[in-house]
């Protein structure tokens, strides 16, 4: 068979460009969390797991009354749920970016990066199990709804939302393990944790924001209301489900009454849409934020 008869390439040039500086990038430089973090180093003493202004609790008259170990108890806590929701976050990528995988054209740098991707995330999954265990606290596993939602995500979405969707879970704690890495008040080992994350969440935020402009560019008119909607309910998801209403037990709080509380907080509602600052700019960019999800958009407290 001569080259003129193999089945044409997919993707562009512009993403084959792309993808390749992406595993040059991958191959230089990536981590292994089993090997490059001391994970049998215990807790230090003074140090936090959170920071307290991104304990959901923060400024509430709850927060008043609670002493300074518990606290810190409670951000231990956030801490580990957020963690908890990485897990059932990057299960999810994992099933989008092996639909690329198994959909597309292995010999292209493309679907290579994909699987540079999925193993990365395989072992980011792992490091934020083997920080749950060195924390000893609980998984907090997301509701049986979300965890039903979240399937049914991994089937349905395409185009723009599915990028969309990889790029809200990325970006969200993107914004606030910045923040921790360079917080010098932060457990060593959770800040190294966050450094390993940033560095290697770079490479697939540069590759899902391409592809999502590029899906977006060919999204037919008529698909941008449901494109939003799904967008829409994600937004939201994340945001409600980041921090699971039964961390508040660690302290002796009811969770429900606690929840609450975390829900009307407007510092809370500061760190959410700090968090998503800079996934909306870009999402508003490419015309993905709008009816019929604005809605959604306002009460997940990503857009102030
Ligand atoms: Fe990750
Ligand atoms: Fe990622």
């Amino acid at each position: 068979m001569t080259t003129g008869e193999l089945p044409a390439r997919a993707g562009s040039a512009g993403q084959e460009r792309l993808a390749d500086r992406l595993l040059r990038s991958t191959a230089a430089r990536s981590y292994d969390p089993d090997l490059d973090i001391d994970w049998s180093a215990p807790p230090q003493q003074g140090k936090v797991f959170l920071p307290e202004h991104r304990s959901t609790l923060y400024g509430t008259a709850l927060w008043e009354r609670l002493s300074p170990g518990q606290r810190r108890e409670l951000g231990k806590h956030e801490a580990a749920s957020v963690a908890s929701f990485g897990i059932w976050l990057e299960c999810i990528l994992l099933r989008l970016l092996a639909r690329l995988a198994y959909e597309g054209d292995p010999a292209t740098r493309r679907v290579q990066y994909a699987l540079a991707e999925m193993a990365e995330e395989c072992r980011h999954s792992t490091m934020f199990a083997r920080l749950i265990e060195w924390l000893g606290v609980p998984y907090y596993r997301p509701s049986r709804r979300v965890h039903a939602l979240g399937r049914l995500l991994t089937a349905a979405a395409y185009g723009p939302a599915m990028w969309g969707a990889i790029l809200i879970g990325e970006e969200i704690t993107d914004r606030y393990q910045r923040e921790m890495a360079a917080d010098d008040s932060m457990q060593p080992i959770i800040q190294m944790v966050n450094r390993i994350h940033i560095l290697e969440e770079a490479r697939h935020i540069g590759f899902a924001r391409a592809e999502l402009a590029r899906s977006a560019a060919r999204l037919p008119r008529a698909g941008l209301p449901v494109q939003r909607a799904v967008l829409g309910r994600v937004a939201f998801i994340v945001a409600r489900n980041l921090v699971s209403p039964e961390v508040y037990r660690s302290v002796g709080l009811d969770p429900a009454g606690a929840r609450r509380a975390a829900l009307a907080n407007p510092a809370h509602h500061e760190t959410l849409r700090y968090g998503g600052e800079k996934i909306v700019a870009f999402l508003r960019e490419a015309g993905m934020i709008g009816p019929p999800a604005t809605r959604l958009w306002r009460r997940s407290h990503l857009i102030a």
